[in-house]
């Protein structure tokens, strides 16, 4: 069936694939319908071999400003147990390939949470991150607590989840949130460009480099430097460790395969 709320742009010849939110009327704001289809889209690019990275994008008004408060508005804890929208993101979690948003205009509450859940964020001057859950009487639910504390530390993300203040482009790139800011009109393009340059990487290694850099928030330093040590050994066993190494000796560019 084909999606209602996203659209799927693949380019077979640059290896990246790209996941625009498409429900403008409502800045994207994430219904379970448009969260479901971007899990099953994400499902399928992390199992097309074709695509090596994904870019997840809004429109220049609005990456996401946030769950759907309408479709949650009248909902009983029971229901919400019931309904467990976050299983959805558990799931969008452990897509292994680079995930890249690339962010214009508001990024709020899920909205800011979803940019967060990728690998690197590449934002428009335009761009606003912002945890206001606290305004509608809740908190944030899909990791703005922990992942925004992460990544900006104690100080602005307690600021930012207890009044909910956004934050501009430029003060996410000084506290670390962010990787780059670009002109509005072309903050996509921007995303690309970063999105080919790992696409051209072997992308085994990729996302095994992945998987051991998001190892380093959630084990100790020990566990987390023995399980690079795995993923670079186990490396060894690909035609791409060979082929770049090779490709060096030659004094020639590698042509990775995915192997
Ligand atoms: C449902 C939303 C929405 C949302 C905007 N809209 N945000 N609908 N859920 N989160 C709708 C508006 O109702 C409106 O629809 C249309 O989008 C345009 O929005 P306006 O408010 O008219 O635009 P503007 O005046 O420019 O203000 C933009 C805004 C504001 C500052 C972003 O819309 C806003 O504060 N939105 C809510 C942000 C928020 O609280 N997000 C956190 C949600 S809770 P109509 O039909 O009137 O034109 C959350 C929990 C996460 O995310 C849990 C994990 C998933």
């Amino acid at each position: 069936m084909q999606p209602e709320h996203i659209i799927v742009h693949q380019q077979a010849a640059t290896h990246v694939a790209h996941i625009q939110l498409n429900r403008p009327q409502a800045l994207n704001a994430l219904n379970l319908q448009l969260m479901t289809e971007l899990k099953t889209a994400l499902q399928t690019l992390d199992a097309d071999e074709q695509v090596r990275v994904i870019i997840i994008s809004g429109n220049e008004k609005a990456f996401a400003a946030g769950a759907d408060i309408t479709q949650m508005a009248g909902k009983s804890a029971i229901d919400m147990y019931n309904i467990d929208q976050f299983s959805t993101w558990d799931t969008i979690k452990k897509t292994k390939k680079p995930l890249i948003a690339a962010v214009s205009g508001f990024a709020l509450g899920g909205g800011c949470e979803l940019a967060m859940i990728c690998d690197m964020i590449v934002a428009s001057e335009t761009a606003r991150f912002g945890q206001p859950e606290i305004k509608i009487g809740v908190m944030p639910g899909a990791g703005g607590t922990q992942r925004l504390t992460r990544a900006v530390g104690k100080a602005l993300a307690m600021e930012m989840v207890l009044t909910g203040r956004f934050i501009t482009a430029t003060e996410a790139l000084q506290a670390g949130l962010i990787n780059r800011i670009a002109p509005v009109e072309l903050y996509l393009e921007e995303a690309v460009k970063l999105a080919s340059e790992i696409a051209a990487m072997s992308p085994l290694a990729a996302k095994m480099a992945k998987e051991a850099v998001l190892k380093a928030f959630d084990s100790s330093l020990e566990e987390g430097l023995h399980f690079e040590r795995k993923n670079f050994y186990l490396l060894f066993a690909s035609e791409d460790q060979q082929e770049g190494m090779q490709a060096f000796i030659e004094k020639r560019a590698p042509a990775f395969k995915g192997r």
